[in-house]
C-alpha cells in the first residue's frame, strides 16, 4: 500500500501540516506496512503551466501531438496518483479556496484523454477511485452556524477530483486558526480525526 502525502502550507507552525501528518499517522495504524510518497509544494512548488503545456492542452490535435516534453511533468504527477492507494492532502484555505500551489498540481493532473474523457455531458474520470483525505486549516470559519465566509474549497475539490474519478473524499478541518491557542488547536484536530473513517483503507478494494 502506498500513501501519497501532499502538503501546501509554507508556515512552520502550519495547522494543515499537523493535520495531514496526523491523518497519515492514523492510516499507518490501519496499514502499518504502507509506504509514503511525499510532495511538499511549499519547499518544492510546481511551476505554473508552461507555454508548451498550455499549447498541448489547447486542442485535441495538439494533445495528440504535443510539443516535445510538454507533458513530462504532468505524466510524472499522474503516475504518482496512479501508484497511490490513498491520497492525503494538507492545505490552507486561501481566499476561500485552494492555494495556488495546490491548483498548480490540479492543473497538471487533469488532462483530457489521460485522466478524464470529455463527453457532451461533462468529464468522465479515468482514475480508479481511491480514498482522498483532505486536511484543511482556515483562519476563519466556513462551516456551521458560525460560518463567516463562503466555502469554495470543498465543493471545488469535490468536483475537480471527482471529474477524474476520485470520488471517495473525506474533508477534515481545523477552523478559526487565527483565534486558537495550541491546546485549542490540538482539540480541534483531535475532534476532526475522531469523526473520520480511516477504515476505508481496510475494506479490501484498495488491493484490487
Ligand atoms: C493569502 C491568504 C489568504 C487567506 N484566505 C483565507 C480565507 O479566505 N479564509 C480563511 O478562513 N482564512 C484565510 N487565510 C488564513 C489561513 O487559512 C490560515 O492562516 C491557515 O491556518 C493557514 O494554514 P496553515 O496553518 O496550514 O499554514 C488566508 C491566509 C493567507 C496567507
Amino acid at each position: 500500500m502506498n500513501i501519497l502525502h501532499i502538503d501546501c502550507s509554507s508556515r512552520p507552525e502550519s495547522h494543515s501540516r499537523r493535520l495531514s501528518a496526523a491523518i497519515v499517522k492514523k492510516l499507518l495504524e490501519v496499514a502499518p506496512g504502507a509506504s509514503i510518497s511525499r510532495r511538499d509544494f511549499a519547499s518544492a512548488p510546481l511551476p505554473h503551466a508552461s507555454p508548451d503545456y498550455e499549447t498541448a492542452l489547447s486542442s485535441p490535435a495538439t494533445l495528440a501531438a504535443p510539443p516535445r516534453g510538454a507533458l513530462e511533468l504532468s505524466e510524472v504527477l499522474i503516475q504518482e496518483v496512479e501508484a497511490a492507494d490513498v491520497i492525503v492532502i494538507g492545505t490552507p484555505m486561501n481566499n476561500l479556496t485552494v492555494p495556488s500551489v495546490l491548483k498548480a498540481w490540479i492543473d497538471q493532473i487533469l488532462r483530457a484523454g489521460r485522466t478524464f474523457m470529455s463527453t457532451p455531458s461533462g468529464k468522465v474520470g479515468m482514475f480508479r477511485d481511491r480514498p482522498v483525505f483532505i486536511g484543511i486549516a482556515s483562519g476563519g470559519v466556513f462551516t456551521g452556524d458560525r460560518a463567516n465566509q463562503p466555502d469554495f474549497l470543498t465543493p471545488y475539490l469535490s468536483v475537480v477530483l471527482g471529474s477524474i474519478g476520485l470520488k471517495t473524499l473525506q474533508f477534515l478541518s481545523v477552523q478559526a486558526t487565527a483565534f486558537l491557542d495550541r491546546d485549542q488547536a490540538t482539540l480541534a484536530r483531535d475532534k476532526a480525526l475522531a469523526t473520520t473513517d480511516f477504515m476505508v483503507m481496510g475494506e479490501g478494494h484498495l488491493y484490487d
